[in-house]
């Protein structure tokens, strides 16, 4: 089965009609592209040589796209140099123009440079263009043990407006399996390099199309929406907090998952699926989390030296072709390092994007929240993006937080460059809140004082005192039961590792020796138990943990049936051989309501922790 050829056919109309459009008399000497495909983003760098062959001076140089790959084009860089060799570069202003007479199947920019280049002169170029949503997964559905092969499309030609003298096309690919490319004279694959070329003396607007089909495993990291908090605080920290929404954006997974096969061997049964994402943070970040709806998530990694921290983070299932997840990343920066002062004014200088490598962020909204108080405020960043102002309201605020809103679209990693904000802060403002808090203390204080004269009172018979006591009694009595429970849940983590054992090693029998060693446990623990549960509930001190406690007894019960039914049916499945498939489907159902008794039971649990 071929790829769409969807590109080529309507760019060989466009470009005949195009040909004989007169240009300025540009001449490009050398053109040399390189496009990386070895992520889901695709930069291509192309260097040109251009060589001013008229005799009226150039201070433009254009730059074509075809519509379909101009739509995805996230970024473009220009750098230029004049000179026979390649001295240092700088770089060169570039805007979108519609020159006329051009059709409208194409979208030009045009490169501005610094001193217009005259009659003979030579101008190196280097154009960096990043593009989203280029590569094309092919079959777009696909099973849980196949590859992800995905679908490149351009022209082996360079699309100039110019003539090109020669050129060479040189493609890297991720490595791995290449199922088919488009042969031309000149083409070969070497490696995971497939080059084109070299060409010479192309005409203008030539456009020859290509098609490369080839595997692609690399994490395909799409962010549907990202929102970053940078929370200023002039006590000496600038907090970070990213709430994103990613979901894999490659080839959709068809069929059903399975979680045997995937544990038992994740590589050969998940090739396409990512279970890790790398964020690189500040090297002075503390303080950091990560964490998803349920709650913390401890299975994250964090190596750090002194030019950067590491972030590790594995969310709790692998994710495949189509899915998503939801989680929260946040960390602590030294103010020092990002908030300066210049002109009576301060400013916060960051970087704008994500910290995550090769992700791309479908939105991007990032909210500068300023302390209370700061006045005329002002933003720089170096590319455009939607602005409007919020409040935040937190505790001890009065007139709230003044927050600069900044939404971007179609963020890549060349994106997270820094951008200022300015803005004026009274010091003054900076006492309100400690005023409060002392004017606050000193209440207390005069409270505590007025209390303490009457409690003094208070003799070893008097009632009060006898409450105390008792309730010290049930505090400590519900410690233990704690820690009885806490024991509990620690068995059933050995029977879960029995059963993933199990679907390593086929053994059943050690496999049912842990389920009775697991049951003599449970029973002892139940023995313990019932003569503390008994003296919690002849305290007149209980009344309002009882019934928490009665709610923890039950569920935990439940749970451990739960537990053992689905140990025996995994055990006699596994024994009468049935497929992992079959076996997921009985106990799917079990799973998900022992999942949800296990949130009750800790939930549960931290509540009494709280008392
Ligand atoms: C999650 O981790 C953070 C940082 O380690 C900690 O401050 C917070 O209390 C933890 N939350 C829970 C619910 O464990
Ligand atoms: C912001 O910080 C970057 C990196 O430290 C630095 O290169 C840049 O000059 C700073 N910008 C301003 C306006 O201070």
């Amino acid at each position: 089965m071929a790829p769409p050829l969807r590109l080529a056919a309507l760019l060989v109309v466009v470009v005949a009609v195009f040909a004989s459009a007169a240009r300025a008399d540009l001449v490009i000497s050398r053109a040399d592209r390189k496009v990386d495909l070895t992520s889901h983003i695709v930069r291509v760098l192309t260097s040109l040589k251009v060589e001013n062959a008229g005799s009226e001076p150039v201070s433009k140089v254009l730059l074509a796209f075809p519509n379909i790959q101009a739509k995805n084009l996230a970024a473009i860089r220009a750098f230029g140099t004049e000179g026979k060799v390649k001295g240092l570069s700088s770089i060169l202003p570039i805007e979108i123009v519609e020159p006329s007479g051009v059709p409208p199947e194409l979208t030009f920019f045009s490169a501005s440079l610094h001193k217009p280049l005259t009659k003979g002169k030579i101008l190196h170029l280097d154009v960096l263009t990043v593009f989203t949503h280029f590569l094309q997964p092919f079959p777009e559905e696909i099973t849980q043990a196949d590859s992800q092969l995905v679908v490149f499309q351009d022209s082996s030609h360079y699309l100039s407006p110019y003539p090109v003298k020669v050129q060479t096309l040189s493609i890297r690919l991720p490595g791995g399996r290449v199922e088919s490319y488009t042969k031309y004279g000149n083409t070969k694959l070497v490696d995971s390099e497939l080059k084109y070329g070299p060409y010479e003396d192309v005409p203008p607007f030539s456009y020859n199309p290509i098609i490369v089909h080839f595997e692609n495993n690399n994490p395909f990291a799409v962010a549907k929406e990202l929102i970053r908090e940078i929370e200023i605080s002039h006590w000496g920290n600038v907090q970070i907090t990213e709430h994103y929404n990613i979901v894999h954006g490659g080839a959709r997974l068809k069929g059903e998952f399975s979680r045997l096969d995937y544990q038992s061997r994740p590589y050969a049964r998940g090739v396409s699926s990512f279970r890790h994402l790398i964020a690189r943070l500040p090297a002075r970040a503390h303080s950091i989390y990560y964490r998803d709806e349920i709650g913390n998530i401890s299975t994250s990694h964090l190596w750090s030296d002194s030019k950067k921290t590491q972030l590790e983070i594995e969310p709790r299932f692998p994710l495949f072709g189509g899915w998503q997840t939801t989680f929260t990343i946040g960390y602590g920066l030294p103010l020092q390092d990002f908030v300066f002062s210049a002109d009576g004014k301060r400013f916060l200088n960051i970087t704008f994007g994500s910290p995550m490598e090769e992700i791309l962020i479908e939105k991007l909204i990032v909210k500068v929240v300023l302390p209370e108080g700061s006045k005329d405020i002002d933003v720089s960043a170096p590319f455009p993006t939607n602005q409007w102002q919020e409040v935040k309201y937190s505790h001890l605020d009065i007139a709230g937080r003044p927050v600069l809103v900044l939404e971007k679209p179609d963020v890549i990693p060349e994106h997270n460059l820094h951008f200022q904000v300015y803005y004026k802060f009274n010091n003054i403002s900076l006492l309100i809140e400690p005023m409060m808090l002392i004017t606050g203390f000193f209440l207390l204080f005069v409270a505590c004082i007025a209390y303490m004269h009457t409690d003094m009172s208070i003799s070893k018979n008097s009632p009060s005192y006898l409450a105390k006591l008792q309730w010290d009694e049930v505090q400590a009595t519900v410690q233990q039961i704690q820690g009885i429970f806490h024991q509990c849940l620690a068995v059933h983590d050995k029977l879960e590792t029995s059963l993933h054992d199990l679907s390593r090693s086929g053994d059943a029998k050690s496999c049912k020796a842990a389920r009775k060693a697991a049951d003599a446990q449970f029973k002892e623990l139940a023995k313990e138990l019932k003569p503390l549960l008994l003296s919690v509930q002849s305290s007149p001190q209980s009344y309002q943990i009882w019934p928490k406690l009665e709610d923890l007894v039950a569920k935990e019960r439940e749970m451990q049936e739960k537990l053992m039914a689905r140990h025996a049916t995994v055990v006699d499945s596994v024994e009468k051989k049935q497929r992992g498939q079959d076996i997921e489907n009985r106990i799917s159902s079990q799973q998900q309501k022992i999942a949800a008794l296990r949130q009750e039971v800790e939930s549960l649990l931290e509540y009494l922790s709280e008392i």
